[in-house]
């Protein structure tokens, strides 16, 4: 027997609370540039949920820098963490489960995560919940509308993914189509880039669009009659050769164009793929789901086809930790205690079983 079994083992003889409507999860997030903590109950009920924002770190370089992170996450998980629970107002004791996101992500911004959760689930005696994060951006649909009917379609578009699932149960996903170059939040993040907006990119185009006309340039949307993956980096190289060419375009043209030939093939191919499995309903998830026309279009959309649309609000479509904690109690109902021994993987995929 080596090392990590026998910590195993020390683990499991710790009983096993039943996992029901009072059992509290300690939520841990640390993928990115985020470190977050939350309580919730019985996947569903949140009771606190803290965001530390690492973009003022960042936002001198222009995107996020991997070592900047790691160690503004070692420095900042203790206190977000206790924060949580002073604000949930219980003691350490109420909580029956640690869940932390174990990827995709960055892999040091990661490793402090999860080390930190499985250092607290041995000093509490408690089980430790390894969380995928693109899971938890489905579920975090559910901490809002705990009573949504299945099966729906997920739209999720975050900075790293661009992916149309269909969840037909908890637990069971069927990828429908996925980017094949880059996610929307990334040429978000990019073309904000060049177009000197600043970091992070989405919000600084959407705020930018507000004041342009978004029918001023005919971006490509690419693929948008052509099944259900995505393609993004033509748009992106659109956009550059078009400022190269018209140097006084007005940036926020540039925005709402781009922002808006985004959003048309987003939204087009996520009613697409809910009339095509006849889903009940869509559900936005992921950073770029916070953005308003994006937003704005999926409800109009779902309401001529007669979908149920789902947007969670922007503060659950980021990067937080009451996702992961939820994520963590329908894990830890279906599956139980993740090992200790458990990695952190940077490419971890959303477990399909479809
Ligand atoms: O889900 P998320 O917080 O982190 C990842 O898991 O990637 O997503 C971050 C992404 C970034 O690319 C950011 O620019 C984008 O979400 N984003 C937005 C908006 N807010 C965040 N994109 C468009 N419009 C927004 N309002
Ligand atoms: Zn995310």
């Amino acid at each position: 027997m080596d090392a990590t079994e026998e910590l195993d083992i020390s683990l499991r003889v710790a009983p096993l609370r039943p996992v029901d409507a009072s059992t509290v999860v300690l939520g841990i997030e640390t993928s990115c540039d985020e470190t977050a903590a939350a309580l919730v109950m019985g996947g569903r009920d949140v009771v606190s949920s803290v965001v530390s924002s690492q973009v003022d770190l960042h936002a001198a370089y222009g995107g996020v820098v991997p070592e900047i992170a790691s160690r503004a996450h070692l420095e900042l998980l203790n206190p977000v963490i206790a924060a949580a629970v002073v604000e949930a107002g219980v003691t350490e004791s109420r909580i029956d489960a640690v869940a932390c996101t174990v990827g995709p992500g960055l892999i040091g911004a990661l490793l402090v995560g999860v080390a930190g959760a499985k250092a607290l689930a041995l000093t509490w005696g408690v089980p430790f919940v390894a969380v995928n994060h693109l899971e938890a951006h489905l579920y975090a649909a559910f901490l809002e509308e705990p009573e949504l009917e299945l099966p729906f379609v997920v739209l999720l578009v975050s900075g790293g993914h661009t992916m149309l699932i269909e969840m037909v149960d908890h637990g069971r996903y069927r990828l429908l189509g996925q980017t094949i170059d880059d996610a929307a939040g990334e040429a978000f993040d990019k073309v904000a880039r060049f177009l000197g907006l600043g970091y992070p990119g989405g919000p600084a185009i959407d705020r930018a669009a507000v004041h342009g006309d978004p029918s001023a340039i005919a971006f490509p949307r690419a693929m948008l009659h052509d099944g259900l993956d995505f393609s993004f980096s033509g748009l992106k190289t659109a956009v550059v050769n078009h400022v190269r060419a018209h140097p006084d375009v007005p940036t926020e043209h540039v925005a709402a164009s781009f922002q808006q030939a985004v959003v048309d093939v987003l939204v087009h191919k996520a009613t697409t793929a809910a009339r095509e499995v006849g889903a009940k309903g869509l559900v936005l998830g992921g950073g770029v789901a916070a953005n308003s026309l994006l937003r704005m279009q999926a409800l109009d959309a779902c309401e001529r086809e007669g979908l149920r649309c789902l947007l969670p609000s922007p503060a659950m479509c980021t990067d937080n930790a009451a996702m992961i904690a939820a994520t963590g109690w329908y894990r830890l109902r279906s599956d139980g205690p993740s090992s200790l021994a458990t990695a952190a993987v940077p490419n971890l995929h959303l477990p399909l079983s479809l």
